[in-house]
């Protein structure tokens, strides 16, 4: 990766998520700047992938350390950005595997004071392989020395739950408004498409949805026309290849309904 490029590609994503959410600029990229000059953050984590290398060395665990919260995809950071923004009560993240998008969220939260984070994974211990998607490589199994969420730091948790089981029977029994909503799961066609119709019940007037590799299947698009919701589509800048990976719908949306924009 060229974090020069990167950086470059990330204010070009920062750009279309202003237009989209028509959000001034500025105060998007000040909440960027709060989050790179966050020398607490970047030590919490350097922390953990310190603690954890020693037993899982892929992904952002391939660096020793990190000298900038810019090696992470734009997605953490858009995270980052629109709980700041919005400032959510109830988040709901599917997919926590070590914890990357979760750490980005729960900082946001502790900046706002406020919010939760409700966090939804399989037990690490009882996944096998045959059990994932089959584009998901071994890769993803958790070592037996560390738990889902080996990434977040012990002082980021203070709003973090984390609930072990299946998405599809755990988001029924969620007795809240969701503000935000993180699909980080299970991306077949079908089970995206089943995710997303269950969180649509619980999601506030205002939520915002966003959905990661959603160029697995067509799960997201096809549940976007359904629900005549308008979608931003953000590529991954180059982190896995320059993928458009991140979809995000902020219901409300002007253009929503509007069946010429969706198909
Ligand atoms: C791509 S990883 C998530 C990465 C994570 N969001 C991050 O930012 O580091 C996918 C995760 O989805 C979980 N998963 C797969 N099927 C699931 C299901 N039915 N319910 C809940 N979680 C599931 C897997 O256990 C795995 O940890």
């Amino acid at each position: 990766m060229n974090p020069n490029l990167c950086k470059t590609l990330n204010h070009l994503s920062l750009e279309q998520l202003s237009q989209y959410l028509n959000i001034e600029l500025k105060k998007i990229e000040e909440y960027y700047s709060e989050l790179l000059d966050d020398s607490s953050f970047l030590i919490e984590i350097n922390d953990r992938i310190k603690q954890s290398r020693k037993f899982y060395q892929n992904a952002i665990f391939k660096h020793e350390e990190l000298d900038s919260i810019d090696w992470f995809a734009i997605q953490r950071i858009i995270l980052y950005i629109t709980v700041r923004i919005y400032k959510p009560s109830v988040c709901v993240e599917t997919g926590v595997f070590y914890g990357g998008n979760s750490c980005f969220i729960l900082n946001a939260l502790r900046r706002n004071n406020f919010g939760e984070l409700i966090s939804i994974d399989l037990p690490s211990k009882q996944i096998t392989s045959d059990q994932r998607h089959f584009l998901v490589g071994d890769k993803e199994d958790i070592p037996k020395e560390l738990d889902t969420g080996f990434l977040i730091h012990e002082s980021l948790k203070e709003r973090w739950n984390l609930i072990r089981g299946d998405s599809l029977k755990e988001i029924p029994k969620i007795n809240k408004n969701v503000d935000l909503y993180i699909h980080d799961s299970e991306h077949s066609f079908h089970f995206v498409q089943q995710e997303m119709s269950l969180i649509w019940k619980k999601l506030s007037d205002n939520a915002i949805i966003v959905v990661d590799d959603l160029d697995w299947s067509n799960g997201f698009y096809g549940f976007c026309v359904e629900k005549k919701i308008y979608p931003l589509i953000i590529t991954d800048n180059g982190k896995s290849g320059l993928r458009a990976r991140t979809g995000i719908v902020k219901l409300g949306h002007p253009l929503e309904k509007r069946v010429e924009v969706v198909g």
